[in-house]
């Protein structure tokens, strides 16, 4: 049995991130590249913003900064953004659904948990246009793999483009179709455990399907991260009730309750993200 503790809560506020109780751990020989920069983390307490105090009291006068525009404009240009990134982000912008590309910060904290990791295997359910499929195989070593799950062809085709661009084609592989599908071939391919980081961000009401494969596909000690498990805040508003909301409602409960993985629940770009810890 082992646990996974690559991403301490303290590190960051509220992060969710959890790995499974499953053995076959074939990671040890897991190689890190030579020249790793140092990651930092940073918090701040500001003076000049929508402060929101925990309703329970036995959280104390527990401080939490609501992130106001004017505050999130100054995130942003504290964001290392690739201009190859920024160029997809740009045509993205005027396509249908691009409200659904990663924001570039949460594409910069993707990176940063592949490079801590040493991640070599990593998977992504739900490319799109490939904004943070990119952002991920940017970070990976020249030996690196990404399998990039995604059922639809017209986005895909946007996403390859930047791939070849970019010069990271060699790193990706795209399968096109559905993700469960893909997954499960992998699993019966004999990729179990062969996976160090996987990040979700296709069909909501298939969160629980795609953790449980994942949790296969993943390697002990190996990082998920699950998008948009706060959907908006509607998971927070017991007057939500629609299929989605108490899909993603219902999955963040059995994580709770789930002894194989780590867990950490992060507020950014309206994400949170996932870790196997056994
Ligand atoms: C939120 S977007 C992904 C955004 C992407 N991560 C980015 O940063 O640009 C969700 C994507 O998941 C895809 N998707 C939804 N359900 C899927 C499924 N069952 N299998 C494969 N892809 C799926 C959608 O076509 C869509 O492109």
């Amino acid at each position: 049995m082992m646990r996974v503790t690559n991403l301490e809560p303290t590190a960051f506020p509220r992060l969710l991130s959890f790995v499974p109780d499953r053995l076959c751990i074939r990671h040890t020989a897991f190689t890190r590249p030579r020249c790793r920069k140092s990651s930092l983390f940073t918090t701040s307490c500001l003076n000049d913003v929508e402060v929101t105090i925990a309703t329970d009291h036995n959280y104390g006068n527990k401080q939490v900064i609501a992130v106001t525009p004017r505050i999130y404009d100054y995130l942003l240009t504290n964001v290392r953004e690739p201009p190859i990134l920024r160029q997809l982000r740009e045509e993205t912008a005027s396509m249908r659904g691009s409200q659904m590309q990663v924001s570039p910060d949460q594409a910069q904290l993707l990176t940063m948990i592949v490079q801590i990791l040493g991640a070599k295997r990593c998977i992504e359910v739900g490319v799109y246009t490939g904004y943070s499929s990119l952002a991920v195989a940017l970070v990976l070593p020249e030996s690196g793999v990404l399998v990039a799950c995604e059922r639809d062809m017209t986005s895909l085709e946007v996403a390859k483009r930047y791939y070849e661009q970019a010069g990271v084609s060699h790193k990706v592989d795209v399968r096109h179709g559905l993700a469960v599908d893909t997954l499960n071939s992998m699993i019966e391919n004999g990729e179990g455990c062969s996976y160090d980081f996987a990040f979700v961000d296709a069909e909501k009401r298939m969160y629980h399907e795609y953790f449980e494969l994942l949790l296969k596909l993943v390697r002990v000690g190996g990082v998920i991260v699950i998008d948009n498990v706060l959907w908006h805040g509607k998971v927070a508003d017991p007057l939500v009730l629609d299929k989605k909301t108490e899909s993603i409602r219902s999955f963040n409960r059995a994580l709770m309750e789930d002894e194989r993985v780590s867990i950490s629940m992060v507020p950014v770009g309206d994400g949170m993200t996932i870790c196997r810890k056994r």
